[in-house]
């Protein structure tokens, strides 16, 4: 559950909360089987896929991207400010979020700083609305991620992106406004130098940070919110305040697929780069053994739970619970996930398998905008766009 969701909960979110309080678990279902190739009601569509040339200055990188989805990111970002002057009916926010956040920009390190002006230029939204869009996009990604080992060795890394929580539910057609908006910006990305692959991704245009990539024959990497109420979002406020030693979470990803150059160095950059907010990090290698999940506070590595093939540990799990502790019950993904895995067994796991556990809900659920496969093999990269048609669970 992303953690400012509750507080902004809106009577009809009430609604079902109260609901699910008095039945728990409504939607859960038998683990999925066949369900790939992708299609049926599950299924929404494909994503494009974009070359973005970091040959190019930072400010023009993002110029063809732009050019395709401004006006769906308008809409996305529109809603948000919807939601803002909801909350903040004088609209003073949305005014701060123009004229004040821009000067913040420049404090943000090169190139992401020069990035995100080129993406105002060339979509035509505010820079102050972009930054917060990408901050935005952080704190609110509720989320599932496995990286699982076959019997012969092989490492797969997949995700379910939810995202829009409690921004809106529709009642007309019980959906998060949100989330419906942000199905058409998914995009998966191709960072080139010299026309050569550095590194995928699968992204929500306008947010140049990275939740899920792969680095060809190197590493696969997820990110996944975690909530923490003992003052998670301190470093966040502090870096509004001034106060800047942390790194926001999707330029550590970024920067990491841009630059790390083995399994090994990712992980160490993961668990000891100081941040502005706690998260979890899923990382994939290439050989066996290599996938961890590791759990981190602003300035410390909590956990680090690695594959362990001769204990039998042959994957590993993140919705968005620290793994000691019980998850919320309201919003259990974890347990029907590590069910469906238990029952695929090592012996039958691939990319379709996996598709299926990511296709049972509630590990499918309302909020799930795409699900994303990876194989670190040549960087091989699936996205589909998911729907999750009535009875589904709202998270
Ligand atoms: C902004 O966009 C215009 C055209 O849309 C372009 O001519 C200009 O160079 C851009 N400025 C920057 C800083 O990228
Ligand atoms: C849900 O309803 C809105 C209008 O309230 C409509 O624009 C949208 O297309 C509907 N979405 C789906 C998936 O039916
Ligand atoms: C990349 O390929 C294009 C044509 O596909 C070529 O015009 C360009 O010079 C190449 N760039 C580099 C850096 O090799
Ligand atoms: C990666 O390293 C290159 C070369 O040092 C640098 O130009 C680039 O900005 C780095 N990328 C990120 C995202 O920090
Ligand atoms: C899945 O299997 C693991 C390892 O045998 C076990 O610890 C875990 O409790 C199982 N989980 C579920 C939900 O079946
Ligand atoms: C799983 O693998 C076993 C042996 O490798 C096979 O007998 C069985 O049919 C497979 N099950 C599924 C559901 O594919």
């Amino acid at each position: 559950m992303a953690g400012w969701g509750w507080a902004l909960l809106s009577p009809a979110a009430l609604l079902v909360v109260a609901e699910l309080v008095w039945a728990p678990d409504p939607y859960g279902e038998e683990c999925r089987t066949k369900t790939y190739p992708p299609s049926g009601p599950t299924f929404k569509g494909n994503v494009p896929t974009y070359v973005i040339n970091l040959d190019l200055p930072p400010s023009k990188r993002w110029d063809n991207l732009m050019r395709d989805k401004k006006t769906e990111l308008k809409t996305v970002v529109q809603n948000i400010k919807d939601i803002a002057n909801t909350f903040f009916p004088s609209g003073k926010v949305v005014d701060i979020v123009d004229k004040k956040i821009v000067h913040l920009t420049a404090t943000l390190p090169y190139p992401f700083n020069e990035e995100l002006k080129g993406i105002a230029n060339s979509s035509g939204i505010p820079l102050g609305e972009i930054v917060i869009f990408n901050i935005f996009y952080e704190i609110f990604t509720v989320c599932t991620s496995i990286v699982a080992e076959d019997k012969t060795g092989k490492l797969y890394h997949a995700r379910n992106l939810d995202f829009g929580l409690f921004l809106g539910w529709d009642v007309k057609n019980n959906s998060w406004t949100l989330t419906r908006e942000l199905k058409p910006i998914v995009v998966n990305l191709d960072f080139q130098r010299n026309n050569k692959t550095v590194f995928k991704s699968t992204n929500f245009a306008g947010y140049i940070g990275m939740v899920s990539g792969v680095k060809p024959d190197l590493f696969t990497l997820t990110m996944n919110e975690r909530f923490s109420l003992d003052g998670g979002y301190v470093g966040i406020f502090e870096w509004f305040l001034g106060r800047r030693d942390g790194m926001w979470m999707g330029f550590l990803t970024r920067t990491i697929l841009e630059n790390a150059t083995s399994y090994q160095d990712a992980k160490d950059k993961l668990a000891k780069t100081r941040l502005l907010a706690p998260a979890y990090f899923i990382l994939g290698g290439k050989n066996s053994g290599e996938g961890c999940v590791i759990t981190r506070s602003r300035t410390a590595t909590l956990d680090i739970w690695d594959l362990d093939i001769q204990k039998g540990t042959w994957y590993v799990l993140e919705t968005n619970y620290d793994r000691w502790k019980p998850p919320l019950i309201l919003d259990n993904r974890r347990t029907p996930a590590m069910k469906c895995l238990n029952q695929t067994m090592q012996e039958n796991l691939s990319l379709p398998a996996i598709y299926d556990v990511l296709s049972t809900k509630p590990v499918l659920n309302k909020l799930t905008v795409c699900t994303t496969l990876m194989e670190v093999d040549n960087g091989h990269t699936e996205t589909y766009l998911r729907e999750c048609p009535d009875p589904c669970s709202p998270w």
